[in-house]
């Protein structure tokens, strides 16, 4: 497999082709954003960190049967993953109450959300990502009512598999937000990433905050927290 040019480069992110037209190398930057790219730095070794962390917890989904891009690490900073179609829709699951749900509706961060809710939003930074629905992305066509039925699905089922992981760990897995596409098999697939930086986890004990949060809200310790998450799931950054 040969690295060829710059796709695309994200907030976090950036897309090289290769000489396979159905795959991409995923390289993961230090940069860090939150607020639809307000506020951005580089924090040393979260491009790592989060390469290895996504690559552990995709491979672990895999194994649970819901289908994803990743198809290995190649480097500390970079994956090779299928080539998919994405679709501009972010679904996001929520065990525990926080974020934007708590602003939005006026409720106390940390009440049980039983069951867990499922939201969906337009993938869309210059509008800050409005909250949409099944409805609104059927007719501007940005995801087909099947695709968004296996979205739905298995972003559910992801949340089965992920909350018990973390869970065994000690953590709260609190909301997450996914991003699906297609490959050339026409088949919907698990796409960008999973990491801190794109979850809440707390710790179950303390609540304390381990996730992007600690960025946003200018906690500290961001990336120390990332590993920790990652040392308690047995991720080994040194490998
Ligand atoms: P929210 O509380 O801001 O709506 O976010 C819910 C979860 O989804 C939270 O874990 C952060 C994640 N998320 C992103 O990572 N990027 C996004 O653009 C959105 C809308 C949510």
């Amino acid at each position: 497999m040969e690295k060829r040019e710059e796709l695309y480069a994200g907030k976090a992110k950036s897309v090289f082709k290769t000489d396979d037209p159905d795959r991409f190398v995923l390289s993961f930057r230090d940069d860090t954003s939150a607020f639809d790219g307000l506020k951005v730095e580089q924090l040393a070794r979260k491009g790592m960190v989060n390469n290895k962390f996504n690559a552990f917890i995709m491979q672990t989904l895999q194994a649970a049967g819901i289908p994803t891009h990743f198809e290995k690490l190649l480097s500390d900073n970079e994956a090779l993953v299928k080539r998919l179609d994405m679709l501009p829709v972010e679904c996001v699951v929520r065990n525990i109450a926080a974020g934007s749900l708590v602003k939005r509706l006026g409720v106390e961060e940390g009440s049980n959300l039983t069951p867990p809710t499922y939201e969906l939003f337009l993938k869309n930074d210059a509008l800050h990502d409005p909250m949409i629905n099944e409805s609104l992305a059927e007719s501007f066509a940005w995801a087909k009512p099947e695709q968004l039925a296996k979205m739905k699905t298995l972003t559910y089922q992801v949340n089965d598999v992920l909350k018990q992981l973390f869970l065994d760990a000690g953590m709260l897995l609190v909301d997450y937000k996914l991003e699906f596409g297609v490959f050339n098999d026409g088949e919907i697939y698990l796409g960008d990433e999973f990491s801190p930086d794109g979850c809440r986890l707390w710790d179950k004990d303390t609540r304390e905050k381990l996730d992007k949060d600690r960025f946003r809200q200018g906690l500290g310790n961001v990336v120390e927290s990332y590993e920790l998450v990652g040392r308690r799931l047995g991720i080994d950054f040194d490998a």
